[in-house]
């Protein structure tokens, strides 16, 4: 290994915070990949060393594991990773699109950085947030509702040092080396900025809860023979359900997209001023 002293003494610390949380050091292995990642950049020959050396592996099981995972990067990773979604949905909304383009402007391809180290491009599967599709991620923080246009604006920003804001999670995007050790498991201070979850995400709660509501008030049939009462029938229930749902396509998707609009607008316009980490 070819740390530094005073690199080596302050990332066997932290490993020994890492693996007291586990009742087996080799179950510490996926945080401290991000725990190297955080002090290199990626998983270098060194961070490969340090952690078949702390947790008893052979270098090829820890290689095993970091070349598994996609969040594990052999090479030196841009400052900043743009991951755009190009799983069915978001691909038909746009996502190629936008991939597209920003192969284009940032002249690289799929997981390859920029010269300026500053980006590293990836196509990303699915990240559970269709409902504002397509998106894209920066450093694992999510940009909803993007277009070709929006995503070459974050890019310009951050490439001029401005503070990009997600659509949600923390205040601003921090960067690949700072999410990475919150990634093993070190608090920054942000996980109660911004918010946890959008409004489209929440729609499908906001009118689950009156649906549920009725249903538990739904008038009881009379028993015929002074039995006791049975619920409103399955069907009757599933027709207000309907009613319910067809209420929700009324009203719901006006709204949803006017939300999801508004996000669009802020991601691409609330940037100015201060500096990136
Ligand atoms: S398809 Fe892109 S987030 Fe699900």
């Amino acid at each position: 290994m070819t740390y530094a002293p005073t690199t080596l003494e302050a990332l066997t610390a932290d490993a020994a915070a890492v693996m007291a949380r586990y009742p087996s050091p080799r179950s510490a292995l996926l945080p401290l990949l991000h725990l190297t990642q955080s002090v290199d950049g990626y998983v270098s020959p060194d961070a490969i060393a340090f952690c078949a050396e702390t947790l008893g592996l052979t270098a090829a099981e820890v290689s095993a594991v970091a070349t598994f995972y996609t969040q594990f990067k052999r090479q030196p990773n841009g400052r900043y990773t743009l991951g755009v979604c190009v799983t069915s949905l978001c691909a038909i909304m746009g996502g190629d699109a936008i991939f597209e383009r920003l192969s284009e402007y940032l002249a690289v391809g799929n997981d390859q950085t920029t010269a300026d180290g500053l980006f590293t491009l990836e196509k990303i599967e699915c990240n559970a947030a269709c409902d504002y599709a397509p998106v894209m991620m920066v450093n694992w923080e999510f940009f909803d509702n993007q277009t070709p246009a929006s995503a070459v604006q974050v890019v310009d920003d951050l490439r001029a040092g401005r503070p990009v804001r997600p659509s949600r999670g923390p205040d601003q995007v921090h960067t690949f080396k700072e999410v990475s050790r919150v990634l093993a498991g070190f608090e920054d201070g942000h996980a109660d900025e911004g918010p946890p979850a959008g409004a489209s995400s929440l729609a499908g709660l906001r009118l689950a809860a009156p649906g549920l509501a009725a249903e538990e008030a739904a008038p009881a049939e009379p028993a015929p023979d002074g039995a006791p009462a049975e619920p409103a029938p399955e069907g009757a229930r599933a027709a207000d359900a309907d009613d319910d749902q067809g209420d929700q396509n009324d009203h719901g998707d006006q709204k949803d997209q006017g939300d999801q609009n508004d996000q669009g607008d802020q991601t691409a316009s609330g940037k100015d001023g201060g500096e990136a980490k």
